[in-house]
C-alpha cells in the first residue's frame, strides 16, 4: 500500500528520465446521464493502457451533524458541495506520476469513510467523471479532452428514481422532491452552462456505440502523439471505479 504522496510512477510506457504526463479525460453530464457507463465502456476499449477512473462524487464534503438533521434542505448539486481543492490536488498528483488515496463516499449516510480510502495508482490515462467537473476552470485546465454525456432529462430522472431507491436508500417522493428543488435547478444553472467547454458531446450516453468507438479511436491517436504508446500487448489494466 502506497502513501498518498510518496510513490512515483515507473510506467513501462515512458522513458524513466522523462516520463510523459498522463492523458486526462473529463467526462461530465447531468445526473444519471450515463457518465459512469460511458467511462466504463471507454476503459474497456483502452484495455492495453493503464487507465484509472476518478469520480468527483468521491470528493463530496461530509455533512455536519446540523446539516444531517436537515438533509432535505442540503443542495448536493451546488459546486460548494464538493471539496474542489482536494480534487484538484488529487488530479495534480496523479498528473505528476504519484499515487493518491481517494476518499470513499457513502450516499446513504452522506459521509466519507473515516478510516478507509481507495488507492489510485499513477497511470497513462486518468478519467475524471462528475456532474461538475467542467465547472472549475483550474480542474478543466488539467484536461486534455472533455466529453459531455447528453441524455434527455426524462430518461435521466427515471434512471435516477430507480438508482436512488434501489442503491442509495431513498424513497420515490424524496427523490422527486430533491430533483425539483435542487437537482434540476442546479443542472440549469451549473451543469448545462459547462457543456460549452466540451470537445465532444455524446447524445444518448452508453447507447451511442458509434460515438464511443470514435472517441476511443481519437484517444488512441492522441496517446500516440502524447508519447504514450502501446509497448506490451498484454499489459495489465489497472482500472478502478470508486462508486459505492
Ligand atoms: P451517471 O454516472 O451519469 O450518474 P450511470 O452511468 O451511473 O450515470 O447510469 C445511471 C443509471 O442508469 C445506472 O443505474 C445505469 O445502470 C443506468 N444506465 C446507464 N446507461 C444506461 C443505458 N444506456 N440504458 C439503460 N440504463 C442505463
Ligand atoms: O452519479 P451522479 O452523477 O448522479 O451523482 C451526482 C448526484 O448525486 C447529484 O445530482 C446529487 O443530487 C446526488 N447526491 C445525493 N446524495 C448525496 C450526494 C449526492 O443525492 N449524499
Amino acid at each position: 500500500f502506497h502513501s498518498p504522496t510518496a510513490t512515483a510512477s515507473s510506467s513501462p510506457f515512458s522513458d524513466a528520465n522523462a516520463p510523459n504526463p498522463p492523458f486526462v479525460i473529463g467526462v461530465s453530464g447531468g445526473t444519471a446521464s450515463g457518465k459512469t457507463t460511458v467511462c466504463d465502456m471507454i476503459i474497456q476499449q483502452l484495455h492495453d493502457h493503464r487507465v484509472v477512473l476518478v469520480n468527483q462524487d468521491s470528493f463530496y464534503r461530509g455533512l455536519t451533524a446540523e446539516e444531517l438533521k436537515r438533509v432535505h434542505e442540503y443542495n448536493f448539486d451546488h459546486p460548494d458541495a464538493f471539496d474542489t481543492e482536494q480534487l484538484l490536488d488529487c488530479v495534480l498528483m496523479l498528473k505528476s506520476g504519484q499515487s493518491v488515496q481517494v476518499p470513499i463516499y457513502d450516499f446513504k449516510h452522506h459521509q466519507r469513510s473515516s478510516d478507509s480510502f481507495r488507492q489510485v495508482n499513477a497511470s497513462d490515462v486518468i478519467i475524471l467523471e462528475g456532474i461538475l467537473v467542467f465547472h472549475d476552470q483550474r480542474v478543466r485546465n488539467l484536461m486534455n479532452m472533455k466529453i459531455f454525456v447528453d441524455t434527455d432529462a426524462d430518461v435521466r430522472l427515471s434512471r435516477r428514481i430507480k438508482r436512488d431507491t434501489v442503491d442509495r436508500g431513498r424513497d420515490v417522493s424524496s427523490v422527486l422532491e430533491q430533483y425539483a428543488k435542487f437537482v434540476k435547478p442546479a443542472f440549469d444553472d451549473f451543469v448545462l452552462p459547462s457543456k460549452k467547454y466540451a470537445d465532444v458531446i455524446i447524445p444518448r450516453g452508453g447507447d451511442n456505440h458509434v460515438a464511443i468507438d470514435l472517441i476511443v479511436q481519437h484517444i488512441y491517436t492522441k496517446l500516440g502523439q502524447h508519447g504514450i504508446c502501446k509497448i506490451y500487448p498484454n499489459a495489465n489494466v489497472i482500472q478502478s471505479t470508486f462508486q459505492i
